[in-house]
């Protein structure tokens, strides 16, 4: 054991180190569990919830790209009934913060959702998607406009004391315009960045390989971009910013820190190696001790421009 701080705050959440597990690369937490100690991990974001059960987009959902994947899932969830019913007991059993990402086509969907898992105490705070790509409502349809961000903030903050965090899409000009109406409604923290619109073609056939002819870009690909949607906000607005996207390993951990992020999350490299996590907190510390960092969180936003 060494002296080495990891933990992070993101608002008044406080997590025992940075890394989480992004939205809808770990489903709900049971087959990550098999895999790693969920109970070593900073937290678990769950897969986008709606207030019905979403059947989601039809395939072909997902393709490879050479640095990254497209995905259209589409939001293929289980609801809010059946996840408090059948997949919260499940995750109570481990001691580890629980952010619940909610998804939805109305102002009004956004607001039941939350009022009906607001209740639910395992549930430490909440992450509002208003950035999928790949749904025809409620995706960027909300997500390219800023009033419609800020009044989701502000009618999800009027039901519930827990923190709220919007997610951002990068399909905007202005990220930090975004994030600054998060922070005028009252929003805790902001998540950046979901996946960025993109598509691929069969050259044979000449048809798109996604069925939903888009899709969102995940992975490395998407890093510098994502890092740089992190500095902008870090740099005009004073909010707590979790980094999300293209994080593969330890270093690209630090990169984000040292960019804005208070947390991260990690979401495509689940796919490629589902110990990722644990792997990358041991060599974050590891390099908090080579460099004689005491505390982790004094990365944060630590650029030198
Ligand atoms: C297969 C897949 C499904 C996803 N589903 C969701 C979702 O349900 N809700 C959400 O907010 N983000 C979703 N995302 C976006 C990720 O949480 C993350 O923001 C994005 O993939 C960028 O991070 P990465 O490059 O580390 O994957 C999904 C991403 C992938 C690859």
């Amino acid at each position: 054991m060494s002296n080495v701080d990891l933990s992070v705050k993101v608002g008044t959440l406080t997590f025992r180190n940075p890394v989480l597990l992004a939205s809808g690369t770990v489903g709900y937490g049971s087959e990550m569990s098999e895999l790693i100690d969920l109970n070593k991990i900073g937290g678990i974001v769950t897969k986008s919830l709606s207030l019905k059960p979403r059947k989601g987009n039809p395939p072909q959902r997902i393709v490879e790209t050479p640095s990254g994947m497209l995905n259209a899932i589409g939001l293929t969830n289980v609801g809010v009934e059946v996840f408090l019913k059948e997949k919260i007991p499940f995750l109570k059993k481990f001691d580890v913060p629980l952010i619940c990402n909610i998804a939805a086509s109305s102002v009004e969907e956004y607001v039941e959702c939350t009022k009906i898992l607001t209740e639910e105490e395992t549930i430490k705070a909440f992450e509002i998607n208003v950035s999928c790509p790949n749904v025809k409502e409620g995706g960027l349809q909300f997500g390219n406009d800023v009033s419609a961000v800020g009044k989701i903030t502000e009618k999800v903050k009027a039901v519930t004391d827990k923190p709220v965090i919007i997610k951002l899409s990068p399909n905007v000009s202005y990220i930090s315009e975004f994030a600054k109406v998060v922070k005028k409604e009252g929003g805790d923290a902001v998540s950046a960045i979901n996946t960025l619109v993109g598509t691929s073609f069969d050259i044979f056939t000449r048809k798109p390989k996604i069925k939903n002819i888009t899709g969102g870009l995940s992975g490395p690909a998407i890093k510098p971009v994502a890092l740089a949607k992190v500095l902008e906000i870090s740099m005009s607005v004073g909010i707590p910013i979790i980094g999300i996207g293209g994080i593969m390993n330890w270093k690209d951990v630090v990169e984000f820190m040292i960019a804005g992020a208070s947390a991260i999350q990690l979401g495509t490299v689940n796919f490629i190696d589902p110990a990722a996590a644990e792997k990358i907190i041991s060599s974050l510390e590891q390099y908090c001790i080579k460099n004689k960092i005491e505390k982790l969180s004094s990365l944060t936003a630590s650029y030198n421009l």
